[in-house]
C-alpha cells in the first residue's frame, strides 16, 4: 500500500514539475490567440474548469502528500543548494591590490623562479601546473609544484565567496605576495641586502595603509608555499638562502601560512596543506573520488616513494625504511633521484599509494612532505616518524588524536628496525577505522579548482578561512 502510494506521488511531482515549467505556454494561448467576443466567455469557462479541476486535484491528492516525503523534491534541492556559494557571514577577506612586483610580476620570469627548475609550466593555470589526461573526466587533475600553494590561495581568494571589496567591512586582510617563488629565485643571492629587498618593501608598503594601522596588522595574513626555514635566515651557522621576511617585526604581528611552521618558536605561524594534484570544480567528482579510494584493492601493506638523503641526521630514517622495504614482497618501493625514476608522475604516485595500506612518511630536506598529503587523497594511512611531519604542523586540519588517522614509530626505537611487523601488530579493525576517518578528510585538505564557486564541500581555504577568523577575533578584540 504505502509503496503504491510513493509510487503515485512520484509520478504526480514530476508531472507537476513538467507542467510548471511550461506553464508559460498554456496562459499565453488563452488569453493572447482568441478572437475578442468570444474571449471574455471561454475565459470563464475555461477559469471553471481550471479551478473545479484544481479543487478536485486538492481533494484527491493532499491525504497522500501529507504521509509521504516528495524525495525526488528534497534531492533536487540539496543538489540546487550544493551551487550557491558558501558563506555564512562569520568570514569576510579583503584582497589587497599589491603592485605586480610582488606577486604577478614576478611570473614574468618564470624561468628564474626557482635556483633548481624551470617554474613556468608549474606556474600555469593560476598554479595549478599543466592539466593531466588520463586521470579520469574533466578538468581536475594538474601536476602541481609542492611548493605552489601560495598561488592557488590568491586565485582561490579572489573568486571567494567571503571576499569582501569593502575594507571596512573586514575581518582579515589577505596580503597577496608570491613569497615562496621570490624566495627560492634569490637562494644563491650573496648580497643579503639584495636578497631580503623585497620582503622590506613589502612591509612599508603595508605600514603605510590605514588599514595596517586599525590593529597593527594583527588582522593581516601572508600565505607562503614554501617552508617558513626559507624565510627566517638565522644569524649564525652556515646560509642555506634564505631571506628574513619572517624575522621582521611588522610580520610577526601578522598570521602567516605556511607549509611548514617552525614548531617551537612561530605562534603566528600555521600549517597549510601541500598542494596534491585534485582539484576538482564539484562535489560530486569529489565523492566519486572519495568512493574509489574507499573502495581501492590494496594488495601492498607498506610503500614508500622517496629517495635516499646524504648526510642530513634527520632523514637517516630513509636509510632504514628502504633497506627494510627492498627486502620486503609486502613493500612496494618507489626511488626517486635518477633519472628513468618515475617518483613526480603524479599517476605513478597515486597508483601505488592507492593499492598500498600504509604510506611512510619519513622527513626529508625537512620536517614535512607532500607526499603526506599524495598519500591521505590516496587513502593510504600516513606512518610518521617524527611528530613534526604532521602532529605539531596542521592544527587546523588533523584530528587531534593522531591514532584516529595515522601510526608513530619512533624513529629511534626497535620499531623502526623492524617496521613491517609494527604495522602487522595492529589490529583489522583499528585499520579500518583509521582508512575511513582518512576518507572523510580529503576534502578539506584538498585545493578546489580556484574558478569553481560552490562546490557543497569545505577545502584547504575554507578551513583556513574558517580557523583564522576565529585567531584573529581573539587577537583584535
Ligand atoms: C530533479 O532534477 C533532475 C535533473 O536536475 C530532473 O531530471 C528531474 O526531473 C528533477 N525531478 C524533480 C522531481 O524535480
Ligand atoms: C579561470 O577563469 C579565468 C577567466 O575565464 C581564466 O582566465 C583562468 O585561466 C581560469 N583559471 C583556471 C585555473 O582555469
Ligand atoms: C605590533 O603590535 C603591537 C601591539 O600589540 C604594537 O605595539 C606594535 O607597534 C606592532 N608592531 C608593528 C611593527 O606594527
Ligand atoms: C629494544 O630491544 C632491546 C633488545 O631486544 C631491549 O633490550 C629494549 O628493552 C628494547 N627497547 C624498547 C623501548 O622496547
Amino acid at each position: 500500500m504505502l509503496i503504491r502510494k510513493q509510487a503515485a506521488t512520484t509520478a504526480w511531482s514530476e508531472r507537476s514539475e513538467k507542467y510548471s515549467r511550461n506553464k508559460e505556454a498554456p496562459w499565453s494561448i488563452m488569453f493572447f490567440n482568441i478572437p475578442d467576443k468570444l474571449s471574455r466567455r471561454l475565459n470563464i469557462f475555461l477559469l471553471s474548469v481550471f479551478l473545479l479541476a484544481w479543487f478536485s486535484v486538492l481533494l484527491l491528492w493532499f491525504p497522500t502528500t501529507n504521509t509521504t516525503t516528495p524525495q525526488p523534491n528534497h534531492i533536487n534541492e540539496t543538489k540546487s543548494q550544493a551551487h550557491i556559494p558558501m558563506c555564512d557571514g562569520s568570514v569576510s577577506v579583503y584582497v589587497y591590490s599589491l603592485p605586480p612586483e610582488f606577486n604577478v610580476g614576478l611570473l614574468d620570469d618564470c624561468h628564474h623562479l626557482n635556483v633548481y627548475t624551470d617554474m613556468c609550466p608549474h606556474v600555469a593555470n593560476c598554479g595549478l601546473g599543466q592539466l593531466l589526461s588520463g586521470m579520469g573526466s574533466g578538468a581536475s587533475w594538474f601536476a602541481t609544484h609542492q611548493f605552489i600553494a601560495e598561488m592557488i590561495f590568491h586565485a582561490r581568494l579572489e573568486n571567494h565567496p567571503c571576499r569582501t571589496w569593502d575594507p571596512s567591512r573586514a575581518g582579515l586582510f589577505y596580503i597577496p605576495f608570491y613569497g615562496g617563488l621570490h624566495a627560492s629565485s634569490k637562494f644563491r643571492e650573496p648580497d643579503l641586502k639584495v636578497r631580503d629587498a623585497l620582503a622590506v618593501k613589502l612591509v612599508e608598503f603595508l605600514q603605510a595603509q590605514p588599514w595596517w594601522l586599525k590593529h597593527h596588522g594583527k588582522d593581516h595574513f601572508l600565505a607562503l608555499g614554501r617552508t617558513a626555514w626559507d624565510f627566517m635566515r638565522l644569524e649564525e651557522g652556515p646560509d642555506f638562502g634564505a631571506n628574513s621576511l619572517l624575522n621582521l617585526s611588522p610580520v610577526q604581528n601578522m598570521s602567516v601560512l605556511t607549509v611548514e611552521r617552525i614548531p617551537w618558536k612561530s605562534s603566528n605561524q600555521h600549517g597549510i596543506p601541500y598542494p596534491s594534484y585534485f582539484h576538482p570544480s564539484t562535489a560530486n567528482e569529489m565523492l566519486t573520488w572519495q568512493n574509489k579510494m574507499r573502495q581501492s584493492e590494496r594488495p601492498y601493506l607498506w610503500s614508500f616513494v622517496g629517495a635516499p638523503r646524504k648526510g642530513l641526521e634527520k632523514a637517516a630514517i630513509r636509510d632504514k625504511i628502504i633497506a627494510q622495504c627492498a627486502g620486503s614482497t609486502r613493500c612496494k618501493l618507489v626511488r626517486c633521484g635518477s633519472a628513468q625514476s618515475k617518483c613526480h608522475e603524479p599517476s605513478e604516485v597515486l597508483g601505488v599509494m592507492a593499492t598500498s595500506r600504509f604510506c611512510l612518511q619519513a622527513p626529508g630536506d625537512s620536517f614535512t612532505r607532500r607526499s603526506t598529503f599524495d598519500s591521505v587523497l590516496a587513502g593510504c594511512i600516513p606512518v610518521f616518524f617524527s611528530p613534526h611531519t604532521a602532529y605539531t604542523q596542521y592544527a587546523w586540519y588533523l584530528p587531534e588524536d593522531p591514532d584516529a588517522y595515522s601510526v608513530y614509530i619512533d624513529e629511534k626505537g626497535n620499531g623502526s628496525q623492524r617496521i613491517e611487523e609494527e604495522l602487522l601488530k595492529i589490529p583489522r579493525e583499528r585499520v579500518e577505522l583509521m582508512h575511513d576517518r582518512l576518507i572523510e578528510m580529503i576534502p578539506r585538505l584538498t585545493y578546489a579548482h580556484p574558478n569553481a564557486s560552490g562546490f557543497g564541500f569545505r577545502d584547504a581555504v575554507d578551513v583556513a578561512l574558517a580557523a583564522l577568523s576565529k585567531h584573529v577575533l581573539t587577537k583584535t578584540l
